[in-house]
Formats: C-alpha cells, sequence, structure tokens
C-alpha cells in the first residue's frame, strides 16, 4: 500500500479493507455513496497545529511573533472555519464567497485576510462592514478604491501590500505567483510596489499595515523561501529608510509542498519554520531594525494530504499502445468533475483498491473518469492488482485540497460530499449534489 500519501489514520483491516478515522471505507461508501471526499479531521488538524507550533518556536527563538493563515481555497465548509477558530489558526479568503463561509463558521473577522486580483467593490466594502483584519491589495485601482470606500464608511483599512518578488517557484506556470509577468501583486524590481506603499501611507482611509508575497504552489525549495524573505526584508529596510516607517506585518505566503505519490517530496512544517526563521533572521541581521511580525498562509499542506477520494471501479479495458504493449484502464464513477488537476496541471496520483486485499500481480493502469473527453485521467500511471475488478472501491490519497473547491458539474454529474471521519464516526461536511440541484438551477424548463 501507498502509506507514505496516505493521512496518518488510515490502516488496512485485517480483511483486507482500508478505513479511516476508524470507519471502513465499504461502510462509508454504502452510507454516502462514491464518488466520495473523505476528510481525516485529526489528520488536518494535526498538520495546521504543525504548522501552528512550528513557526511559533522556530520564530520565537528570535522574539517574533508568527500568526498563521489557512488558505481557505484549498478546501473551505463553515465547519473547517470552526476548526481553525479553535486550534488558533486565521484564514486567508479569496472572495466574498469564502468570507462568508468563514464567517458562518466562527472565524472572527478580525483573524481574516481578504485576497484576491480584481475585488468588487461589494466585496470590499462587506470586508469592511465586516471588520476583517486585513486586506491585501493588488494594484493601485484597488487602492483607490478601497481608500474611497473606507473613508465614506468613516473607517480605515487595514492593509498588506502584494508585493511581486521576481522568485520564480512551483510545481506549474499556472500556480507559480511570483515572476514578473502574472496578473497577481505589485513588483518590487519596477518599483510599483514601493510606490504602492507610499499610496498607502499617504491615504487617509488607509491602515498600512505591512507586505505580502506568495511566491506560488507546491514549492520544494527552500532557496526560494528564503530568497522571497530576503527580498521581502529589503522592500522594508527600503521603506523605513526612505519614508521613516517601519512596516509592521509581513506575510510570506503558502505554497508548501505535499507529497502526492509515493515518491513524491514534500517540505514539511518542521523543516519550512526552520529555514524561513533562518533567512528572515539572516535579513534583519543584514539590513537592520527591529522583527516585524510574521505570517504564513498554508492551504495545500494542511488540507491536502488529509483528504482522500473514494471511486467505485466500473469498466475496465485493455488497449494496445504503440510500442505493441497494453494498458489497462481502470475507469471510476468521477474524474475530471472532482479532481481538476490532473487535466489542469499533469497533476500525479497514486491509487489502491480499497475494499480488499489482493494478492494478484501488478498490472500498469491508468485510472479515467466517466467525462466525454480523453483527457479525462484521475491517475495517469500506476500498478493496480491483475485481478481488479468492477464493484471494487478505489481510493487515491492526497486529494483534501484543490479538489472538492474545483469540482465541475460537467456532463451534469452530481458533484460528490465530503465526510469528516473521526474516532469512527462520519459527518457530512459538504452534502452530494442532487438532481432536484440540477433542475433548480435549470430556471427555464419549458
Ligand atoms: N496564499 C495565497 C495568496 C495564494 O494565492 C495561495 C494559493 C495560497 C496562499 C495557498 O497556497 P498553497 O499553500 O495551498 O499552495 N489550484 C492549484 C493551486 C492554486 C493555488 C492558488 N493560491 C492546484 O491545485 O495546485
Amino acid at each position: 500500500m501507498t502509506a507514505a500519501v496516505f493521512s496518518q489514520t488510515v490502516v488496512r483491516g485485517e480483511d483486507g479493507a482500508l478505513s479511516v478515522g476508524g470507519c471502513d471505507v465499504r461502510d462509508l461508501a454504502g452510507e454516502h455513496g462514491t464518488p466520495l471526499y473523505i476528510v481525516d479531521e485529526a489528520d488536518m488538524r494535526a498538520r495546521a497545529c504543525a504548522f501552528r507550533d512550528e513557526f511559533a518556536a522556530a520564530f520565537g527563538r528570535h522574539g517574533a511573533k508568527v500568526d498563521v493563515y489557512y488558505a481557505s481555497k484549498a478546501f473551505l465548509s463553515s465547519k473547517v472555519a470552526r476548526w481553525m477558530r479553535a486550534d488558533d489558526l486565521c484564514m486567508d479568503v479569496a472572495s466574498g464567497g469564502e468570507l462568508e463561509i468563514a464567517l458562518r463558521g466562527g472565524m472572527p473577522a478580525a483573524r481574516i485576510g481578504l485576497h484576491g486580483n480584481n475585488k468588487s467593490d461589494a466585496e470590499l466594502r462587506r470586508a469592511l462592514e465586516v471588520g476583517v483584519g486585513r486586506i491585501i491589495v493588488d494594484s493601485f485601482t484597488e487602492i483607490e478604491t478601497l481608500d474611497a470606500i473606507a473613508r465614506e464608511l468613516g473607517t480605515t483599512a487595514p492593509v498588506l501590500v502584494r508585493v511581486t518578488t521576481g522568485v520564480h517557484a512551483g510545481g506549474h506556470e499556472y500556480i507559480a505567483t511570483s515572476h514578473e509577468d502574472q496578473k497577481f501583486g505589485l513588483s518590487l524590481a519596477s518599483g510599483a510596489a514601493f510606490e504602492a506603499l507610499v499610496a498607502c501611507h499617504d491615504a487617509t482611509g488607509l491602515d498600512l499595515r505591512g507586505i505580502h508575497t506568495h511566491i506560488g504552489s507546491q514549492i520544494l525549495s527552500l532557496d526560494a523561501f528564503q530568497e522571497s524573505a530576503e527580498r521581502m526584508l529589503g522592500l522594508r529596510a527600503a521603506f523605513r529608510v526612505e519614508v521613516g516607517y517601519d512596516l509592521p506585518e509581513v506575510d510570506l505566503g503558502g505554497g508548501y509542498a505535499i507529497r502526492y505519490t509515493p515518491h513524491g517530496e514534500e517540505l514539511t512544517p518542521h523543516d519550512a519554520a526552520h529555514g524561513m526563521a533562518e533567512a528572515v533572521a539572516a535579513a534583519v541581521a543584514k539590513v537592520g531594525g527591529t522583527w516585524p511580525h510574521l505570517s504564513i498562509e498554508p492551504g495545500r499542506a494542511i488540507a491536502g494530504p488529509a483528504g482522500m477520494t473514494l471511486y467505485r471501479v466500473g469498466v475496465i479495458k485493455a488497449v494496445r499502445i504503440e510500442d505493441g504493449g497494453e494498458r489497462r484502464y481502470v475507469a471510476v464513477d468521477g474524474g475530471m468533475s472532482d479532481n481538476m488537476r490532473t487535466i489542469t496541471y499533469g497533476a500525479e496520483y497514486t491509487a489502491t483498491i480499497a475494499s480488499r486485499l489482493s494478492e494478484a500481480e501488478p498490472v500498469l493502469s491508468r485510472v479515467v473518469g466517466k467525462h466525454c473527453e480523453s483527457g479525462d485521467i484521475v491517475v495517469r500511471d500506476v500498478d493496480l492488482p491483475a485481478d481488479t475488478a468492477r464493484g471494487d472501491l478505489l481510493a487515491v490519497p492526497a486529494t483534501g485540497a484543490y479538489g472538492r473547491v474545483m469540482a465541475s458539474n460537467y456532463n451534469a454529474v452530481l458533484r460528490p460530499a465530503v465526510v469528516a471521519v473521526r474516532d469512527g464516526e462520519s459527518e457530512v461536511l459538504i452534502r452530494r449534489d442532487t438532481l432536484e440541484d440540477l433542475f433548480g438551477w435549470d430556471v427555464a424548463p419549458d
């Protein structure tokens, strides 16, 4: 079994079936149907707490404080917000919708940071009305707009300026966010970031709290994080020298890599915390001044490994391939509608038969979905037992982040439920779509 990739409570029982959070996957499939997203609550919360504690320890040695903002775009429901609040995390939201779910889950507004490269007036207004702790401004247009709305409401908006540091990192071009030629942030190299800081500092409706950067996602290289931290501290020092204001806060974003396959690598909270604390310490020593209040925004590294998707195997087909060999296609009852990552980023996953143990020899297989598209692949290459058969349950680990939140109704499929499991109990966090939902959205039937 691909144990290293599954969440911490996953075990194979004596009869060969997997259980997670003390729940047998066959029971979960029976009760909630397939496909099914399963969240191992203990695992997800342990990861959140590991970021909180490792960063507190590593930065605490220097007398510095760090807040962990869970990047809720990775996976969100109001229960998740409740967990994060209980575990003393803050939350990053990237839209009005995420903001409302976070609030619904009881996350105090003061612990929420609002992101987005194109926030609407309504989103900005709502954020100010509920009193979010920080708005990360992403453009000169937004600085002007937010300043005007804040003054109209008779308040001041706490802001961080999103900085593009020029550090190029990340698993795929679409998820690298701090190189110059892209839509996010204000460039450090061109001077736009500095200019934006001055504009925020001067705006009477804005309370300039600091700077933010997010260099990308699924990043393994500590060097990239360190380089980015150094550049951010350099910018902060330059602002102090030229404007005479010590920016109190620096947010270094998320992007910590997780393991998707047994051969994959991860950046652990421990290594990330120590590496980044060292980098910030070195930068502070170099540029002088005080330590800022730091924050980070892990999303995938908290939610990803805690989740798995459970599918039911359907059609199995052997196909002759170019080199004269054969490829076995194992079709499951979901696909690109519940996991967009394979088709979008060429993401790699693994899979295992979850409902039984098989001693049959492994056969190189491709797990595909049920959609009308040949790119509808869930797992490109994986060894599955030769006796894999229609009706078996197949588990794909590490789907907890950017799974359900990116799901679609392509081909009018019903998006799967998300259940949280813990201590032998399961709880539906997000229910499966129903035919009534499909009909409900279809408002002009005649
Ligand atoms: N902070 C900001 C400002 C972000 O934009 C993101 C992710 C994060 C934090 C969290 O990054 P993480 O720790 O989860 O890597 N759909 C893509 C990932 C898009 C990430 C967008 N921003 C995927 O499935 O790989």
